[in-house]
């Protein structure tokens, strides 16, 4: 089964990607991660890839489908995909469709997450991500524990994300609501589209993800 978790930055998509890939064995393709590690890349791409995420901008559509072909060329996921942050204009949400059905597959459910503006800024300003493994915590609502070590792999190194500022943040939302929005009338007319109340505790969203997934995938 494959599945988008759509909505605006700080929505919670990569903390739900993390459980679902622990619980169900899903492969979750995440945009954002695959051009961070581009941007380490030192290649004049990777620089190009860094000075727009940074300011907030979308990267190009060539470019990011051009990193999900490679991803489903190489077929590695028996439980699934979870594309995280992807797609994000219209033009992408098209050639997944097709990448998917030139391997047979398709998408069972779209889910978008669903937080007001307010609550992103503070989830985005107190996030840090283990340096390690990836784990996303928040200062206030998921804390590093007091030992300074990650829960998931002991790491000690935490950071925090260059675009995770007051200006870019304004930028990211903008994108997501000029460029993004329209993927939850296209995937509604799809039958695709269900809502989870991304405000809820990160257990609760869980639970609602997995209603979707273990319920009918037409509804
Ligand atoms: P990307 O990395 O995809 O970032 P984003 O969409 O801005 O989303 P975030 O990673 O900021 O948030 P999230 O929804 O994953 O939230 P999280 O789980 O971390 O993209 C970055 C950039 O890359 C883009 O701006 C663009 O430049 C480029 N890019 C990427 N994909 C692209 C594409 N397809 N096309 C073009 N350009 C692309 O949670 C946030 C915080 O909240 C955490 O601290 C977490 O602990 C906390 N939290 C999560 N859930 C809850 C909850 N339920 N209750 C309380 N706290 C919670």
């Amino acid at each position: 089964m494959n599945i988008i978790l759509l909505g605006p930055p700080g929505a919670g998509k990569g903390t739900q990607a993390r459980i679902l890939v622990e619980q169900r064995g899903m492969v979750q393709l995440s945009t954002g991660d695959m051009l961070r590690e581009a941007r380490t890349s030192g290649t004049e791409m990777g620089k190009r890839v860094a000075e727009v995420m940074d300011k907030g901008h979308l990267v190009t559509d060539e470019i990011v489908i051009g990193l999900i072909r490679e991803r489903l060329e190489s077929g590695d996921a028996t439980g699934g995909y979870i594309f995280d942050g992807f797609p994000r204009t219209l033009r992408q949400a098209d050639a997944l469709g097709k990448l998917l059905s030139e391997i047979g597959q398709d998408i069972e459910h779209v889910i978008e997450m669903q937080v007001d503006d307010e609550v992103l800024v503070a989830r985005v300003s107190g996030r840090s991500t283990c340096a390690s493994c990836g784990e996303v915590y928040h200062d206030v609502t998921k804390p590093i524990p007091a030992d300074g070590k990650c829960t998931v792999c002991g790491g000690t190194t935490f950071t925090r994300r260059a675009d995770d500022n007051a200006e870019s943040l304004k930028t990211r939302l903008m994108a997501y609501y000029k460029q993004t929005s329209p993927l939850v009338g296209y995937y509604y007319y799809a039958h695709k589209l269900r809502m989870v109340d991304g405000l809820a505790e990160i257990s609760e969203v869980s639970g609602q993800i997995a209603g979707f997934l273990d319920g009918p995938t037409k509804l």
